[in-house]
């Protein structure tokens, strides 16, 4: 399997003035490490606030200026730079943005979505093929000439979506791509992601939403406070047993109960001394309140407890 994206222990932290004097620097993103290869789905999972847009926008190179980023972000084997970023943006990598704010709101969508052509021909065969996934979307022709204060929020996201797909990305972040659209575009979407990965692409596919990880996914990376706390295959998340880590356990055994939606419960905003599940966990340990364990392979699974790093030193 080829490697297409892989991001070793990136961290994103804000620098913020409070009262306009004292500077203050807050931790959104730790340590996160993920791969995604050709043919694969990697979904991150995780609640609202937890640093997932800026994951995205941190691959695209469209993190705000107060930002601070440390790690490494390799694609398909070289260092992704912000030149890099930029040349790959829009054509190899490409994003489906969770706010329809990324619409250019003075350009005609059918437009946006067609993009910059080199030349004629190229802009009559991608006119052709924007008709065709606006179509497939339910966007009829009377949308290629509206601006986007003329869309409702479902059809701005279809429009964002078509967009992406019109770019045949080989690599493609989708951030939150179904919230708001109606039952039938949910599956048409979940149905052209992964025909995308039948076409030797790869998705890191970002949601909030368990059963379109589910539904999806090759693997899924649980995302808690900015933290990767699990990563494991997607038929592993068909029995609590094959599961590692006690916030994973919990999403699954209460999915009935919670509507399969993963807003529930407090999760700690900024800095944490210790390992972000500490306060709710039912087998924490003294250590884990000022120490944060390291994301460690066991037996293929990655997990960030100190029940396994411990397992794993022993061996
Ligand atoms: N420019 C910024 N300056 C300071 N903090 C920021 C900035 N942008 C985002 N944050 C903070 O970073 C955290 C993560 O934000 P992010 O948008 O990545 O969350 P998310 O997981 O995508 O949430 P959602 O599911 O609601 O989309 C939030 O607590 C947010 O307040
Ligand atoms: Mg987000």
């Amino acid at each position: 399997m080829t490697k297409l994206l892989e991001v070793n222990n990136l961290s994103i932290s804000f620098t913020q003035y409070v009262q306009g004097l004292n500077r203050h620097d807050s931790k959104v993103i730790s340590d996160l490490s993920i791969d995604v290869n050709e043919n694969e789905i990697v979904a991150i999972l995780g609640s609202s606030g937890s640093g997932k847009s800026l994951l995205a926008h941190s691959l695209l190179g469209i993190l705000p200026y107060n930002s601070n980023v440390s790690g490494e972000i390799k694609y398909k084997g070289d260092i992704l730079d912000q030149d890099l970023k930029e040349k790959l943006r829009g054509n190899e990598i490409c994003l489906i943005p969770q706010s329809v704010n990324f619409l250019d709101p003075l350009m005609k969508v059918s437009e946006q979505a067609i993009g910059e052509c080199k030349d004629e021909k190229e802009y009559n065969e991608k006119k052709l093929r924007q008709r065709e996934i606006f179509t497939k979307y339910g966007l009829d022709e009377s949308v290629d000439n509206l601006y986007p204060f003329e869309l409702s929020g479902g059809m701005a996201r279809k429009v964002l979506l078509s967009t992406a797909l019109l770019d045949d990305p080989k690599l493609l972040i989708a951030d939150e791509p179904t919230p708001g659209l109606d039952a039938k575009s949910v599956k048409e979407t979940i149905e052209d992601i992964k025909n995308l990965k039948e076409h030797g692409k790869g998705v890191l596919l970002i949601t909030h939403e368990i059963d379109v990880a589910l539904k999806t996914a090759d693997k899924i990376a649980v995302f808690y406070s900015g933290h990767v706390i699990e990563i494991n295959k997607v038929g592993n998340f068909k029995n609590v047993d094959n599961l590692l880590h006690p916030y994973t356990k919990a999403l699954i055994t209460s999915l009935p109960k919670n509507g399969f939606n993963l807003t529930e419960g407090v999760q700690p905003l900024g800095d944490v001394s210790g390992c972000p599940y500490y306060q709710n966990c039912p087998n924490r340990m003294d250590k884990c309140e000022n120490n944060i364990p390291n994301l460690v392979n066991h037996n293929g699974v990655f997990i960030r407890c100190f029940d396994f790093e411990e397992a794993n030193d022993e061996s």
